[in-house]
């Protein structure tokens, strides 16, 4: 089959590889209709993942048809639509059985801090992902969920990370009715986010970026009032003086490791790497939240430490709550959502690429270029 093979940082190509088999009963073998290009995969591609392996095949984000199933598959048929949650879990361990499907402790045996991802480094358990013509499929009963009818293809895809984690990253902001969210990061996850927060009760959403082209869809995707922090000299102070000088009830890390701003936390973390990601938005949420505020991280940081303000946060009685998202458990909620026009995932895609095309891809999704908010990657046969 034809995938896509990771060769080193900012090195991507498009190889011949065997196609995936049934490695145990309860596997199955997706072929790839749509795969989506992540910001957490601009992580690997940048090099700062460690244990990202030369030779393996990215891409948490899939939908496709059933090709084969192992002989104890009992909930899927060759030909069923499906679409994959990026978690890799096992359903029945002491985590998943308390919905922290990210955390699953069957799926990784390179870590117990995260459970499996697809194509996300050996550090999340190694396995291959869905940026190729055909995808392995473990725990084929618990993960999958068949695409309903009156669903888009690209609206689900959408919903198996990005949209799915906007939404649990405004969950996790434990927001009331009438509240003040700030998002920082106008990314398809901060897009998402600043989006949920409306639906779960925010009574003012504001964005942060530099990015003037995502702002602007912040404002028409996301309704959103938007500032540009390279035209402010201090966006905390900015965020001050817009809330009555007490900061934001709640505030959304939709950043992650490689956030601009801060000279000296990009040095530290991205060409030292002395730090596992630079915090600077994190910071800023931590400093633009008012006390006893909450705090939501879903920007992804590496192992080890981080210069994070963890004395302000403490001082001033905040909730800081993060996780990778449980991205199954937010589908019924958000079928519905979807089902009622609320929300239109399939709005944050730009670009559609041909699987034979996909370092192109990676590039203009990195550099930002060409407007790009969300690339999806279409294999040739799909
Ligand atoms: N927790 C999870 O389950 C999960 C799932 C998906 C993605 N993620 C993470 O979420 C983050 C965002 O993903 P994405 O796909 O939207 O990525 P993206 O790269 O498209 O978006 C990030 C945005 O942040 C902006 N930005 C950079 N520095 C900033 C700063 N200091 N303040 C405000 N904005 C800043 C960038 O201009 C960009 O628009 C990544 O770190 C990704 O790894 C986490
Ligand atoms: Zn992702
Ligand atoms: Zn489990």
């Amino acid at each position: 089959m034809r995938a896509m093979v990771y060769r080193g940082p900012y090195r991507i190509r498009v190889e011949d590889k065997p196609r995936p088999i049934i490695e145990h009963p309860n596997d199955a073998i997706v072929k790839v209709t749509r795969a989506a290009i992540c910001g957490s995969d601009l992580h690997l591609y940048h090099g700062m993942m460690p244990d990202t392996r030369v030779g393996t095949t990215f891409g948490h984000e899939f939908i496709g048809a059933v090709e084969e199933v192992g002989s104890s598959v009992r909930t899927l048929q060759p030909g069923d639509r499906v679409m994959v949650p990026f978690n890799i879990f096992c359903g029945t361990c002491f985590f998943c059985a308390r919905g922290l499907f990210a955390n699953c402790h069957n799926v990784n045996p390179n870590a117990t801090a995260v459970g499996g991802i697809y194509g996300y480094s050996h550090t999340c358990g190694g396995y291959d992902g869905g940026q190729a013509e055909y995808v392995r499929v473990p725990f084929a009963d618990v993960g999958p969920s068949l695409i309903p009818d009156w669903m888009d293809d690209e609206d689900a895809v959408l919903l198996t990370d990005a949209v799915a984690t906007g939404y649990f990253g405004a969950q996790l902001g434990n927001i009331h009715e009438g509240d003040v969210v700030v998002v920082f990061g106008a990314g398809p996850v901060g897009l998402a986010a600043a989006m949920s927060s409306w639906l779960m009760g925010a009574g003012r959403v504001i964005v942060i970026d530099h990015l003037e082209y995502r702002l602007a869809k912040a404002r028409s995707f996301a309704h959103a009032e938007t500032y540009n922090f390279t035209e402010h000299a201090d966006v905390v102070v900015l965020l001050k003086k817009l809330t009555d000088h007490l900061g934001a009830d709640v505030a959304i890390d939709a950043v992650g490791a490689e956030a601009d701003g801060n000279l000296l936390q990009h040095v530290t973390a991205a060409k030292l790497k002395l730090q596992g990601g630079s915090p600077v938005a994190l910071n800023w949420a931590i400093d633009s939240v008012r006390k006893g505020g909450t705090v939501s991280v879903m920007g992804a940081y590496g192992p080890m430490f981080s210069a994070v303000k963890f004395g302000d946060a403490m001082n001033k009685g905040l909730t800081l709550r993060m996780n990778q998202c449980p991205v199954k458990r937010q589908w019924p909620r958000l079928f519905e959502h979807v089902r009622n026009g609320y929300l239109k995932p399939s709005e944050l895609v730009t670009h559609r690429i041909p699987l034979e095309h996909i370092a192109e891809g990676y590039h203009i999704f990195s550099a930002k270029l060409d407007g790009c908010i969300k690339p999806l990657v279409v294999p040739e046969n799909a």
